[in-house]
């Protein structure tokens, strides 16, 4: 484990709900040794009981650092581990985390700390948002998708019968912790699943932002990111690549945290999910196997961006360049094999449906995303957007 406190850190202040609650979210290289004292600072009180949630894969690499730098730092921690894999965030997952919450006697002074990604996350914030009707949390997310996406801004939940993510609340954490170190352990399709979910923020943030994006992917070049992460220079690059990520998603997030049904302009919420209605469908009509959740954004984003110049509504040039730069991102299972029938199937119930209408996020340039009504979208635009993400 990588553990160097000389590579640069680079600290942004995210500001949640018009200023009435922010947080900090510490970015840099080697962090989690550093755990207890950031967590001492972050949350309020003096260090009590802290709920470490995670999984035996990422606490069996990052686990014992942050156990022991919280102890150090006075508080006294307790571990839980959950399932590895989306199954796993699950409503009985959810009942065994809040009885070793109670177990472990943790009182509305202590706090729950998820360590792993976006499943830990989001199972492990809604356990704290809901346990004694909420108690102190903190993300140390450790994929990279759960570094610039799902560790910030809140949203926590679970999956069930009904549906993915259906039952879950609006939490925030009191501060987010991201060592760029631990993405060395990553697996390289868990990888290119976040550089896709970084994309999508690119895409809809505007051309700095992709430009930025795309440029990481550059000198990349096919390089593991444990490889590239040695190197001071492109360390450096990528602290400040991830803050640029994650101030962008704070701020759309600090506009419209609860993501109102009435807001559809191109700062509400809703556009952080750009590729996700095609994406979601995707996995739905794979029944959550084939697919890691970024993959099936990665596809979505390229459905999205023909879907749009279908419309007439993005120009060819900029379909090219988010083409190029998912491709960048590095291979996507293939879709080639799926029934678009079915795809389109899945379409009928969404969780971004408003008053029974299916909303699409589609773009009128790098920056200027749209919400579009599905009924608008005739189905012959569905169907070449598909051929064309096939054939190409
Ligand atoms: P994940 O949490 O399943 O992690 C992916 C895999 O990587 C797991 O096997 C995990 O054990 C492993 N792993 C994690 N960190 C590692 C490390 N440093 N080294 C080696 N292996 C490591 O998947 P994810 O992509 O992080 O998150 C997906 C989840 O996030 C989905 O449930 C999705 O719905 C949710 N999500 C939530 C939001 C939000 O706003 N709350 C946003 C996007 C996605
Ligand atoms: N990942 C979408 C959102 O946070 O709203």
């Amino acid at each position: 484990m990588v553990t160097d406190t000389n590579k640069p850190a680079t600290n942004v202040t995210v500001k949640t709900r018009a200023n009435a609650a922010s947080y900090d979210i510490a970015i840099g290289c080697g962090l989690v040794a550093a755990a207890g004292a950031w967590a001492a600072r972050v949350l309020p009180g003096t260090p009590g009981r802290a709920a470490i949630i995670s999984n035996r894969k990422v606490f069996g690499l990052y686990g014992g650092a942050v156990k022991k730098g919280l102890e150090n730092a006075g508080f006294e921690p307790h571990v839980h581990l959950i399932g590895d894999g989306e199954r796993f965030k699950s409503l009985r997952t959810l009942e065994s985390t809040l009885g070793f919450l109670s177990g472990s006697k943790l009182t509305r002074t202590d706090s729950v700390i998820a360590l792993g990604g976006g499943v830990v996350g989001d199972l492990a914030g809604f356990a704290a948002s809901i346990y004694l009707r909420g108690i102190s949390f903190l993300q140390i997310p450790t994929t990279l998708l759960s570094m610039i996406d799902s560790s910030v801004g809140g949203k926590t939940g679970v999956n069930s019968s009904f549906g993915k993510n259906l039952i879950g609340s609006f939490y925030q954490p009191h501060g987010v912790l991201i060592d760029t170190a631990t993405l060395a352990t990553l697996p390289a399709r868990e990888v290119t699943a976040g550089f896709c979910e970084a994309i999508k923020q690119g895409a809809i943030g505007g051309r700095p932002l992709l430009d930025r994006t795309s440029a990481i992917l550059e000198k990349l070049e096919g390089d593991r990111l444990k490889v590239r992460l040695d190197d001071y220079a492109f360390s450096a690059s990528f602290s400040a690549f991830l803050a640029a990520q994650v101030s962008f998603k704070a701020r759309i997030v600090a506009g419209d945290e609860r993501e109102s049904t009435g807001k559809t302009d191109a700062r509400s919420r809703k556009v952080l999910n750009f590729g996700h209605t095609f994406g979601h469908a995707l996995e739905k009509a794979t029944n959550y196997r084939y697919f890691r959740h970024g993959e099936a954004v990665g596809h979505g984003i390229r459905f999205a961006a023909a879907l749009s110049k279908n419309l007439e509504l993005l120009g060819q040039n900029d379909v090219e360049l988010l083409n190029d730069v998912v491709r960048r991102a590095g291979g996507l299972p293939a879709v080639d094999k799926i029934d678009p029938g079915e795809i389109f199937a899945t379409l009928q119930y969404d969780k971004k449906m408003i008053n029974d209408s299916l909303q699409w996020v589609l773009l009128e340039r790098i920056g200027k995303p749209v919400i579009f009504p599905h009924a608008k979208i005739p189905r012959a635009a569905l169907a070449a957007s598909f051929k064309q993400i096939i054939s190409g």
